[in-house]
């Protein structure tokens, strides 16, 4: 079996599958190969993808498989196997934890005093009464809505089609959306980048969330229409009715150094590094897949047509 791999850290990838796949070979994308059988790659050059047309299957290294459909190079039938968590999701709970934690008890206000020297304690609202909503309901998804449930905050989590979690109050569709929207406090977005979540979080939806409530989006910049965040957020020494929103994703990475969301005080901007995909977890989803492959074993491949 042949093996190309495409990925900033690709030499150890290309180290750790050879070591796991003793019988493969494996080859980075530095390297000229005449023909491969498959190839695990993340955001590849449109070129690479043309290059090697005759993979049999594609592994995104990744969980969100947005780039990779949009990739102009990406032949039309070749199945594709995205990442499931792969570890993923723990990163982006604590994520969400520490941005949760970041209102909830208060540390912008605190950071805001401290430039006025004002020593002022505000009472703390119990986590029993911030209720905090999840969009999305995959696998990252899921395990955040757990880790939050378990930390202590009231959950509720959204999905296009109906799913149960246990300790965690399940919405979806356009009604649960809404319904959702109006009753918490903390929104983190966790959906993936499609035509139907494109600006999901406008001003219609960020006008249904209760006056003070946050937003933390380690999801897709395209979930939010900035503009309509802006106004929700209102002047930067005002206050609006969005109280702050940690935003780790953005339409256009990296975030160009004009935007206006860079200069809004109570925006918390990281750069796109909520839930780096940790090697070993990942190694272990990309073996079980080509050990299924070269066994002509199924494996389950995203769907194209509902791009996830
Ligand atoms: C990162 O954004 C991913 O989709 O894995």
């Amino acid at each position: 079996m042949r093996i190309l791999v495409h990925i900033d850290d690709a030499a150890d990838w290309q180290a750790a599958l050879q070591e796991r796949l003793p019988q493969a070979e494996v080859f980075t994308s530095d390297q000229t190969v005449e023909s491969i059988d498959y190839l695990a790659v993340w955001k590849p050059p449109a070129e690479l993808l043309e290059r090697h047309a005759e993979a049999r299957g594609i592994i995104n290294l990744g969980a969100g498989v947005d780039a990779l459909l949009g990739n102009p190079g990406l032949p039309a039938d070749t199945p594709i196997v995205k990442l499931r968590d792969a570890g993923m999701g723990e990163l982006i709970a604590d994520y969400c934890l520490y941005g949760l934690f970041h209102v909830q008890r208060d540390f912008d206000r605190y950071r805001e005093q401290q430039d006025r020297a004002e020593w002022r304690e505000h009472q703390v609202i119990d986590k029993r009464d911030w209720s905090v909503g999840v969009l999305g309901l995959g696998a990252i998804g899921r395990h955040v809505a757990e880790r939050i449930a378990a930390a202590g905050f009231p959950v509720r989590g959204w999905s296009r089609s109906p799913k149960t979690l246990e300790g965690i109050s399940c919405h979806h569709g356009e009604d649960g959306l809404y319904d959702l929207l109006g009753q918490v406090r903390t929104l983190i977005t966790l959906l993936p980048n499609t035509p139907e979540t494109y600006h999901l979080i406008n001003a219609k939806t960020l006008a249904t969330l209760p006056e003070g409530a946050s937003l933390i989006n380690p999801g897709r910049g395209t979930l939010i229409d900035e503009s309509a965040l802006l106004d929700a957020l209102g002047e930067p020494n005002g206050q609006g009715r969005l109280r702050s929103a940690l935003l780790d994703a953005f339409p256009e990475e990296p975030l160009p150094s004009d935007s206006p969301l860079w200069r809004h005080p109570r925006l918390l901007i990281t750069p796109h590094m909520a839930g780096p995909t940790p090697l070993g977890a990942a190694l272990d989803q990309v073996v079980e897949t080509l050990e299924a492959w070269g066994a002509g074993r199924e494996v389950p491949t995203i769907d194209r047509s509902a791009g996830y």
